[in-house]
């Protein structure tokens, strides 16, 4: 079923993706899917991404949305309530944790540190997204917390780019990457759908 969805498994790369319109979002949706990435996180920073959300659910069949930036509690059941089939946090507090959790979908709470992440495990989470990744120590930070805490495993994001997610998808406790460079402003500001595609289809063929 979708709550038992492996988030970590579904795209080497994650879109993370932010909508000025319902339309925009289903129109970026349609892309990605077209280039082979059936998944997409619709990050919570306009008025307009709940409606995003929403319509992708119902008008982009076979796509896996979930809602993005999710900063605080309340915007668990408000994405949930929209169609959003999996969560994600840039970060991780006790009230962020409960409110995904209270929607029994899968999500990915965000760390940065040994210390959050020893915290999501204790609290049973070993999806987890690390966040920001290439500010935060980037793939030498990931490679170095394998050894101590093979448990848990991560979907990086943050200023990862086509170049440098190889070196995080050939980690073990790698799951998938995240990362904007698929939906470039100037593209999506002019309809550019077709190199979104292209952007699309050359991440899904990045190799795990
Ligand atoms: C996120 O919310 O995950 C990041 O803003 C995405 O990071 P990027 O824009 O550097 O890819």
């Amino acid at each position: 079923s979708l709550h038992d969805v492996d988030l970590l498994s579904v795209v080497p790369v994650m879109p993370v993706v932010v909508a000025n319109s319902a339309d925009e979002g289903v129109a970026i949706a349609r892309a990605l899917v077209a280039g082979g990435l059936p998944a997409i996180e619709l990050t919570l920073r306009t008025d307009a991404a709940l409606d995003a959300i929403r319509a992708i659910a119902d008008e982009v069949p076979g796509i896996l949305v979930g809602a993005g930036t999710i900063t605080r509690p309340g915007h668990a059941k408000l994405a949930a309530d929209a169609g959003a089939q999996f969560l994600v946090s840039p970060g991780t507090t006790g009230s962020l944790l409960h409110a995904m959790q209270d929607t029994g979908l899968p999500f990915l709470p965000g760390t940065a540190t040994v210390s959050e992440v020893l915290a999501a495990l204790e609290a049973g989470i070993t999806q987890l997204k690390f966040f920001p990744a290439e500010a935060a120590g980037g793939a030498a930070f990931l490679k170095s917390v394998a050894g101590p805490l093979p448990a848990a495993r991560f979907c990086p994001t943050g200023g990862i780019t086509p170049a440098s997610a190889p070196s995080y998808l050939a980690l073990p406790n790698v799951g998938c990457v995240g990362g904007s460079w698929l939906t470039p402003a100037d593209a999506v500001a002019s309809g550019d759908w077709d190199r979104i595609t292209k952007l699309a289809a050359e991440a899904a063929a990045l190799v795990r």
